[in-house]
Parts: C-alpha cells; structure tokens; sequence
C-alpha cells in the first residue's frame, strides 16, 4: 500500500483453455501497470495439462471433473509469486461444470493460503462462462474463506449471443472446428471473444482497482440499467413477480429445513436470522442486481435493489440517494399490523438487507431507525458506506 492506502502491488491469476480468460489478464494488466501499479501476472499451467482439441466427449468429462470439485495440480509457479507481499489479487478462470475450472480450484485451495498479502488486500474474481457464473462465485467466496479472505468485487463475463448457437460455437472452439452450418448461419453465430461492453467492465474494474474502490465498479452481464421512477417504484411485470415470489417460496422452506438439519448436515447458518440474510446474499442480491442492470456496488445500488424488493408489497420514497448514503422511508407495509419490531429487526428485514451489504459491498452498512411495526410512522431504511 502507499501512503494514501492505495493499492500499489497486484497479483494477478488466470487459468484460461479458449483464450477468453488469457485475454482479459493482459487487458487488466496493461491497464494496471499504466496506471502506476507494479503486477505478477501468472498463468497457471495445470500437471498434466488440458490442451486444445476438447472433443464433445471429452468436454462432457471435463464438465463433469470440474463439477465435482476437483482440484488440478499445477506446475510450479515463478517464486516472486510466494516472496512478494500483495495487496490485490485477482482470479481470472472459467467455469467448468458450474465450478471454477480445476486448476483455479487448485489455487485457491491450495497455493494461495501461502502467499503474503498485506493486511488491507482486496481479493477480485474474474469469471468467464457461457451463463452459469453464480454456484462458480459462491465456491469461489467457500474457498477463500478458508484463508480468511472476501471476494471485495466480482466479473462474471458470460459468452455473447443466445443459445443454441452460443453452446455450438463454444463447443466447436473447443473441439477447434467450424461450428455446424456457419456459412448458412453466418452473422447469426455470436462473435467468440470479449463485446465491446466487456472490455469496458474490465477497464471499469482496473480504475476502481487502482483508486482503491473495487466494490464499485463491478457487474455481472450486459444490459441497460433500469429506470426508477420517481425515487419510489420499478415496473414489474406480474410475470416477474410471479418468478421473484415463486424463487421465495422454493428457496426460504429449504434454507429453514438446512437450519433445523444444521446438527446433521453443517451451513454458515448460526442463528434464525441467518436464514433471511444467507437468502438475499446468496440467492436474491445478485438476480436482483443483474436484472435491474446496476452496475455500482455502493449504498445506491443496495437501495436499488431494497426498492425493487419492496415494490411488490410496502409503498416508500427515497430522500437520499447519493452513491455513500441512501434513506427511503417506507409508509406502508402489510406486515407491520402483525409483526413485532424485534422480528423485523432481528429475523426479517434486518437481517434481510445485511446480507444485501454483505452482496453488494464489505464496506456497506444497513441501519434501520424506526420501525413501522414499533409504533411509528414511517420505518426508515438507510444504507451507509462506513468509509
Ligand atoms: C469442460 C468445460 C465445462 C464448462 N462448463 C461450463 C458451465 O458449467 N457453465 C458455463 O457457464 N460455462 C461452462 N463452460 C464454458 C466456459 O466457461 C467458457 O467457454 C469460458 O468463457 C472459457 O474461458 P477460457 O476461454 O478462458 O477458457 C465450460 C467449458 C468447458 C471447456
């Protein structure tokens, strides 16, 4: 770290079979030493290596060694890796079977317990994916728990076009074929590499690396962000709020059944409320995010997402809304009649929107001053950066 506690050294690591991850290492690397920050940029070359043609059948067994959560060994890694100290690190890999690739998984497990990092270091994940980025993340945060870090801000590129031509085209990549009837098809194959609005979120990310804010420059895939109208409501389809509400319905009962079984099959979940909080950090944030096209990981985005929330049953405005600090007060809720304040606080809503700080941003905190279901007039939601 310098002396204004910026980030100065970075280690960053990719594993990459197609190229895609390979390419955005030497994006971000350029971008971070032209910004004055020293790199290590290390390749990981598994022992034995997978190498290009990936027949079909072979992909299939690949999907299936990655699924499992199995490691790769790797070959050895330049010393400066274990002698320098770090003060970011960033991992840059595929998913495989809806895990990280078995050498990232290596990594993470097994090396990068050994490496120094300064006692600030902020840890970034960089995933490369066809579409399923979500389960590869959450091991991904498993893994690095283990050494007592978080994942301080996330990228989850996932391939461009729609399906079924995306899969063909990936497919054939890998097997290092023309995917079937390319000249018939033409234009309507995706393009294999990064968009043009990718290399913008790996520029993004590098920026909020190098100012020391990397919560806020991260997202998941392309898209608008969504209007919001009047500081108050989003437009939701009933259809999307069917899906929102059946996810609750087939999540919640799960997670409740985890909790009671936590004697018989361990969880991170410890006490009642930790189901509300493991929900929305785990299930609900990210969706949610992704779906309204945010791209900030600040206190705007928490209330944007609290706002689309709470649009499908409690009435609220936004009094503030700066990307440090947002309040909404809230002056209807269905719940409040029937509910106790210290349910709402210690089961629900608490609860609820701490996991959505924990998804959004470590530095982001929830306050809730007063309660509808206390007595007051209005329940007043507040997100704060603490720094
Ligand atoms: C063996 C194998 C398994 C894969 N499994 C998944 C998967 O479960 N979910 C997904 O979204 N993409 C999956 N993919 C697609 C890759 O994650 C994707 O193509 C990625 O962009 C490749 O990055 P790379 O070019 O850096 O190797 C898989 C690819 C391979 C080779």
């Amino acid at each position: 770290m310098d002396e204004k506690g910026i980030a100065v050294k970075a280690l960053v690591v990719y594993y990459s079979l197609t190229g895609r991850g390979e390419e955005i290492a030497g994006i971000l690397e350029g971008e971070l030493r032209e910004s004055g920050m020293e790199v290590t940029a290390v390749a990981l070359e598994p022992d034995p290596p997978f190498a290009l043609p990936v027949k079909f059948l072979k992909t299939l067994m690949l999907t299936a060694y990655g699924g499992m959560g199995m490691g790769r060994k790797l070959k050895s890694l330049p010393p400066e890796v274990y002698e320098d100290e770090y003060d970011t690190v960033v991992l840059i890999g595929p998913s495989w079977g809806f895990h990280p690739a078995p050498p990232m998984t290596y990594f993470a497990r097994e090396i990068l317990p050994g490496i120094r990092l300064s006692a600030t270091a902020k840890t970034v994940v960089v995933i490369t994916c066809r579409r399923y980025w979500r389960r590869h993340l959450k091991l991904l945060r498993e893994y690095l728990a283990r050494s007592g870090l978080k994942v301080s801000g996330y990228l989850a590129l996932e391939h461009q076009g729609r399906e079924p031509l995306r899969f063909l085209a990936i497919t054939a990549r890998l097997a290092q074929k023309e995917p079937p009837l390319r000249r018939q098809l033409g234009r309507l194959y995706p393009p294999f590499g990064l968009s043009e609005e990718q290399v913008g979120c790996i520029h993004a990310l590098a920026s909020g690396m190098t100012e020391g804010n990397i919560g806020r420059s991260v997202r998941a895939s392309g898209g608008k962000e969504r209007r919001l109208y009047d500081n108050q409501a989003y437009l939701i389809s009933t259809q999307e709020k069917m899906t929102l509400l059946a996810r609750r319905l087939a999540t919640i009962p799960y997670l409740i059944l985890r909790y009671w079984l936590r004697g018989l099959i361990p969880t991170d979940m410890k006490e009642p409320g930790d189901i509300m909080r493991k929900y929305i950090r785990d299930y609900e944030a990210e969706i949610i995010l992704e779906r309204l096209g945010v791209v900030e990981r600040d206190a705007a985005a928490a209330m944007k997402a609290l706002t689309y929330m709470h649009n499908l049953t409690t009435k609220g405005e936004i009094t503030e809304m700066t990307s440090h600090r947002c309040v909404r007060r809230e002056s209807h809720c269905p719940a409040a009649g029937f509910l106790t304040q210290g349910f709402c606080r210690d089961i629900l809503s608490g609860p609820a929107f701490r996991g959505l700080c924990e998804a959004i941003n470590p530095d982001l905190e929830h306050i809730h001053t007063t309660y509808l279901s206390g007595g007051d007039d209005v329940c007043e939601l507040i997100f704060e950066m603490r720094r």
